[in-house]
């Protein structure tokens, strides 16, 4: 890959995907973590919704949400994701595929330890993608859960993370006149070695 350098510099897509998301974070007016996380359910239907992604590890993509919701359902049945980030301000994009599994051992518990109070109880109080009657029903139970656990809420049974392992890893940066730079990072398996290949824009 002798013409691959500035913002595609490196070997390692992870690294990578870090330092955008680094300069994301000093770039974006919100959210520069957000990610639209795609999933299919178990007709084939493509899902497709916002999560925040909260750590890039060394070979991993890990968010946080809800184990009774309908994207959880679907990323269960399927074992497999796909992301896309789209950072506006630098007008750069970043797609991953690859298998999912669950994170609801220490990290999850680490994860949610540090989040708001009031966070940790809507963790609770919110059964995500069941349908609701009122607002008044949610804060009621917010209400519930507030009494019910305290100040100190253990991390509920039915929240915590998961795991995406990538197959693929796809970097898009814009470039002048339409000819944009795109580089992507295959391998059949997350043992095997990277091949990095340059794409048509
Ligand atoms: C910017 C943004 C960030 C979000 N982050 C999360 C998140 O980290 N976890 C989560 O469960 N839902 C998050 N949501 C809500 C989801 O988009 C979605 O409404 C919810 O998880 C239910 O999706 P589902 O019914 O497909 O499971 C976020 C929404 C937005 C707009």
């Amino acid at each position: 890959m002798g013409d691959r350098d500035g913002v595609f510099a490196g070997d390692d897509p992870f690294e990578i995907a870090r330092r955008w998301l680094g300069e994301a974070e000093a770039a974006e007016v919100n959210d520069p973590n957000a990610i639209a996380l795609s999933t299919v359910d178990a007709d084939g239907l493509p899902n497709v919704r916002m999560v925040l992604l909260k750590e890039i590890e060394a070979e991993a993509f890990v968010f946080y949400t809800n184990y009774g919701s309908a994207k959880a359902q679907e990323l269960d049945g399927a074992g497999k994701a796909a992301f896309v980030m789209h950072w506006k301000s630098l007008r750069r994009q970043l797609r991953v595929r690859g298998t999912v599994t669950r994170e609801e051992g220490p990290a999850a518990d680490a994860y949610y330890a540090s989040r708001s109070l009031k966070s940790r109880l809507g963790a609770w109080a919110s059964h995500q993608s069941q349908p609701l009657s009122s607002r008044a029903a949610l804060m009621a139970e917010v209400a519930k859960v507030t009494a019910q656990h305290g100040p100190n809420p253990k991390r509920p049974p039915f929240w915590g993370g998961y795991r995406i392992v990538p197959s693929q890893i796809e970097f898009w940066a814009d470039g002048a006149f339409r000819l944009h730079d795109r580089f992507v990072w295959m391998r059949d398996n997350p043992l095997a070695e990277w091949r990095i290949q340059r794409l048509s824009p």
